[in-house]
């Protein structure tokens, strides 16, 4: 028997592959159970799954250098804001490149994970198999579970229209010849109001709140490259982008929509030069929220109405554990998860969270740092500091994401990409030398031997 700990990966998108390409170089012993048939997840247009938020249209709006691993160049010849097909091939390259595809149980899903008492994990499969493992390393993403409006408009239930979440937005074909009214400013709304704008009979792009649109490019290059460096602090990164946004778009309300009541950087980014172009043409009709539903109408909250055809809530997503029990870890009202470095449970030994994060930046590069602290950790080479000291660290993030962002549920998993991605590269080192020199056995390293 390995006197490594054993590990199981749940999920193989583009966080669970990074996590399961560290281990298998590592010789750590694990399993990774993916749903679909194939690895890529959230990128995997039509994903067998059946979670994939993705449509036909989308690209990525993360650069293709600031989205790839570090090893594994993604092809010169993908232009700089690729399509979910190429995206999703690239991540089957990866897992081919590094020939771990035979450690991936397709078509398998998770369904229940308990802690044990003594220490690790009974895991039951959905081949109705229960298997025993150290550590669990979680990557079931945080895009798929849709979160509607709460409470739910008045008259939503009388509604002659459709009403749909954006996670059931496939194609162009749902919105032909349809007048269709699209809630939300992140990037669900603002890709499919733009696919609404040439496909619908009307478009309508209702919003609660400003927010600053970032056109891809600015100044001839991708919007992320500007200043997107680990040794450029956030203040000074922000201080620079905030004047030349300010520059690329003016005020939103030049394009009919509301101000933003916050400073760039302060909400998710929303990425898009085509709705500007769109909104310039009278292609898109922007509308304050929604009010409430009158029969066939759409009533907004300046009491403008439109008989409308679809509603399309593109009000973002819940973060979802299905295989915990609730009474253990249930994030789904406040959307919010404690977790020491937003990746290690500080309570329960082996439990680790790969790709948790809302980056202001790509979240595969992340999930491949957060995976190399995990298995450090696994191999002994990493300690976490006390109980008191994680607290510390989880309450001190919080309060500074309060501070810093909109209050929003879409916002309880930020991190700023190259912030953070210092900040794992320092407690890696802070965490070896709490070992104090490889003192500990690596079973006993994550927390409790079986
Ligand atoms: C429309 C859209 C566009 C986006 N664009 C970008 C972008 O441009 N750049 C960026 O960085 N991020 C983007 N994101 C964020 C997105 O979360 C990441 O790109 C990426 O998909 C995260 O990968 P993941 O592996 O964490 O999650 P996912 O891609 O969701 O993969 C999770 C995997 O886990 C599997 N799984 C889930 N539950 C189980 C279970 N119980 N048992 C077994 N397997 C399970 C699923 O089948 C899936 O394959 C976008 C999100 C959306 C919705
Ligand atoms: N590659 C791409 O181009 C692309 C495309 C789509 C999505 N994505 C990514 O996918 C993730 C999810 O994006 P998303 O756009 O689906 O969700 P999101 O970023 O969570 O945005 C949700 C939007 O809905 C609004 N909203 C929520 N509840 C509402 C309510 N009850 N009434 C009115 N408005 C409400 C929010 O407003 P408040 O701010 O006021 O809460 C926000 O504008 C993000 O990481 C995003 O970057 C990327």
């Amino acid at each position: 028997m390995s006197a490594l700990p054993r590990a199981c990966v749940i999920g193989a998108g583009s966080s669970g592959i990074a996590a399961a390409k560290v281990l298998h170089e590592r010789g750590i012993p694990f399993d990774c159970f993916e749903l679909s048939d194939r690895v890529g997840g959230n990128w995997v247009w039509n994903n067998s799954n059946g979670v994939s938020s993705s449509y036909r249209s989308l690209h990525i709006n993360t650069s293709r250098s600031r989205m790839e691993y570090s090893d594994f160049p993604m092809p010169e010849h993908l232009p700089n804001f690729a399509r979910h097909d190429q995206i999703a091939a690239y991540f089957d390259a990866y897992v081919d490149h590094f020939g771990f595809r035979d450690r991936i149980a397709f078509t398998t899903g998770v369904e229940h994970v308990a802690p044990r008492d003594g220490g690790g994990f009974d895991v039951r499969l959905s081949t109705g198999e229960t298997r025993r493992y150290d550590a669990v390393l979680v990557a079931n993403g945080h895009h798929w579970d849709p979160r509607m409006p709460e409470p739910a408009f008045p008259g939503a239930e009388t509604f002659t229209g459709r009403q749909m979440h954006s996670h059931d937005y496939k194609e162009e074909s749902q919105l032909v010849g349809k007048k269709v009214v699209v809630l939300g400013m992140g990037n669900s709304a603002m890709d499919i109001a733009v696919d609404a704008s040439y496909h619908a009979k009307e478009t309508y792009l209702a919003h609660r709140r400003g927010v600053h649109i970032i056109p891809k490019y600015v100044f001839g290059r991708p919007y992320d490259a500007i200043a997107g460096r680990e040794w450029i602090p956030a203040a000074v990164r922000w201080r620079l982008a905030r004047p030349l946004m300010r520059a690329a778009t003016g005020p939103m309300s030049r394009y009919g929509l509301k101000d933003p009541d916050h400073r760039f950087a302060e909400a998710h980014p929303t990425m898009s030069s085509r709705i500007l172009d769109r909104l310039a043409h009278g292609a898109i009709t922007p509308k304050p929220n929604i009010d409430h539903f009158d029969g066939p109408d759409v009533v907004f909250t300046d009491g403008t109405r439109v008989a409308a055809d679809l509603v399309v809530y593109c009000t973002g997503y819940k973060i979802s554990f299905p295989f915990f029990d609730t009474d253990f870890l249930d994030p789904s009202g406040d959307n919010q998860v404690r977790l020491y470095q937003r990746m290690f449970h500080p309570t329960v030994a082996g439990l680790y969270f790969i790709g948790l994060v809302q980056p202001l930046g790509a979240i595969m590069p992340i999930a491949e740092r957060q995976s190399e602290l995990a298995a450090d950790h696994l191999q002994g080479r990493y300690a976490l500091p006390g109980l008191d000291r994680m607290n510390a660290e989880i309450d001190r993030h919080r309060s500074a994401l309060a501070k810093r962002y909109v209050a929003s549920k879409r916002h309880t998993i930020q991190v700023d990409f190259d912030d953070y991605m210092r900040a794992l590269r320092k407690e890696r080192a802070a965490g070896a030398k709490r070992t104090g020199g490889m003192t500990v056995t690596p079973r006993a390293a994550v927390g409790r031997p079986l």
